[in-house]
């Protein structure tokens, strides 16, 4: 363990202006999860974490009894690009929007959409394909997870046609083609760091060119938005430039869920996660989290096994703690990923020494139990690990809709 990235109890106690006792509760409730020091077995934190939680107490969002909840004045439509499993698509119906079209171009994504909305029009192809210019005026948020791409610089600031060929461009030519007041992106927080930040900067100089005005990024952390899982996603908002009404993101929640909440009837769900089928360890992997504990990991491995499973990793120091990971009962979920025995990002039942099942999967994502997948267990996984959860997205779309509700009030002036 490479110790300067750590902080000990009583520095963090310090820094952080809470009592050790509050941290040890706190490292309980996964608000702020402690690592074990290998040879004291001490609690010490990541720095990272630290600071990341600092950030969060000290930005004064935190409200008791929020609710973002927000009765939209009229109908309001999403056209959905990068629909995936559907995952933002379903919150925003949650929250009360309407999906007038979804693109997606992995057959059997667009297939568990059709299953699921049958009335959905859903548009199955490569999006470079499709002309959305009918939708032009009649859509009030475009919104898509589009997979970063790296731009090609000629020097000087980038427009929309330097952009031409990335996924990118695609969802910023549809947002010019359909002109909606208000348009989300959403995608991971490494795009804030991709080409030290030369990607985002572009993306930014893109939408201001085609006349919208990009709010502050933020990364959301799905933990305070009714998700179990310590999931982020950066969302890139922009607003029509002839719009004069600021777009705020959701409040976050006071109440952090964990996988006892994603799992077994309570606030989240009406009953215990329902059976289904599963992906399985391969037997060496199996044997090796047998012997790790709820939030344990490879750390709590005898030191022969640690070097044998970590192979080269185990010298490079730093946690790596989501390395042989079983989840506790009492903490969120970590990520999850588009393969759940994949190496370096095990995280295994708390209970069993087995991978999620697919519907506790989709229960971590806070898809409602009916919402089915098509394809194989492979397939399904990848949907469901790709996904917006859907509470993040219902979060977000009541937002776009006090946003809707106050622009439509100017607009009757
Ligand atoms: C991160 S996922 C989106 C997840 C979705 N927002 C959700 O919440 O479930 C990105 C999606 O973009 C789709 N995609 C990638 N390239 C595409 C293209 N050229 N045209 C249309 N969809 C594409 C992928 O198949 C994938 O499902």
């Amino acid at each position: 363990m490479v110790m300067k990235d750590y902080l000990s109890l009583a520095e963090t106690a310090e820094l952080i202006g809470k009592s050790k006792e509050t941290l040890r509760r706190w490292d309980n409730e996964g608000i702020l999860s402690a690592v074990r020091e290998p040879v004291s077995n001490y609690r010490v934190y990541l720095k990272e974490d630290v600071e990341n939680l600092l950030g969060n107490l000290f930005d004064g969002e935190i409200e008791d009894g929020v609710s973002n909840y927000v009765e939209p004045f009229q109908e309001y439509s999403v056209l959905e690009l990068f629909a995936g499993a559907g995952g933002l698509a379903v919150g925003m119906e949650k929250a009360g929007l309407k999906c007038v079209a979804l693109n997606e171009i992995d057959k059997w994504a667009c297939e568990t959409l059709r299953t699921n909305r049958p009335n959905w029009n859903v548009l199955e192809g490569d999006i470079k394909e499709f002309d959305f210019s009918k939708y032009r005026n009649a859509v009030d948020v475009v919104t898509g997870g589009f997979p970063c791409q790296a731009f090609s610089y000629a020097g000087k600031k980038l427009g929309l046609n330097d952009a031409r060929g990335t996924l990118f461009y695609e969802f910023a030519r549809v947002v010019k083609e359909v002109n909606p007041p208000i348009c989300i992106g959403e995608n991971v927080r490494g795009l804030l760091s991709h080409e030290k930040g030369k990607t985002l900067e572009g993306m930014i100089s893109i939408l201001d060119e085609i006349g919208y005005k990009v709010v502050p990024v933020k990364v959301l952390k799905a933990i305070n938005y009714r998700v179990p899982q310590k999931r982020e996603r950066l969302i890139l908002v922009g607003v029509r430039k002839d719009i004069d009404i600021p777009y705020k993101y959701p409040k976050k929640h006071n109440k952090i869920y964990n996988l006892k909440d994603a799992l077994r009837k309570g606030e989240l769900f009406e009953k215990n996660v329902p059976k289904s089928d599963g992906a399985k360890y391969p037997e060496y992997k199996k044997e090796i989290l047998d012997l790790i504990p709820q939030k344990g990991y490879w750390r709590d491995l005898p030191l022969n096994l640690q070097k044998e499973y970590m192979g080269g990793s185990f010298y490079l120091g730093g946690g790596k703690t989501g390395m042989a990971r079983r989840i506790g009962w009492d903490e969120p979920c970590l990520t999850l990923t588009c393969s759940p025995a994949q190496k370096q990002t095990e995280r295994c039942h708390p209970d069993e020494t087995r991978p999620f099942t697919v519907r506790e999967y989709a229960r971590i994502q806070t898809f409602p139990d009916d919402w089915k997948f098509s394809g194989s267990i492979a397939q399904q996984y990848k949907q469901i690990g790709n996904a917006v959860p859907v509470n993040l997205g219902q979060e977000l779309g009541y937002s776009v809709i006090k946003f809707l509700n106050e622009y439509n009030k100017t607009m009757k002036k």
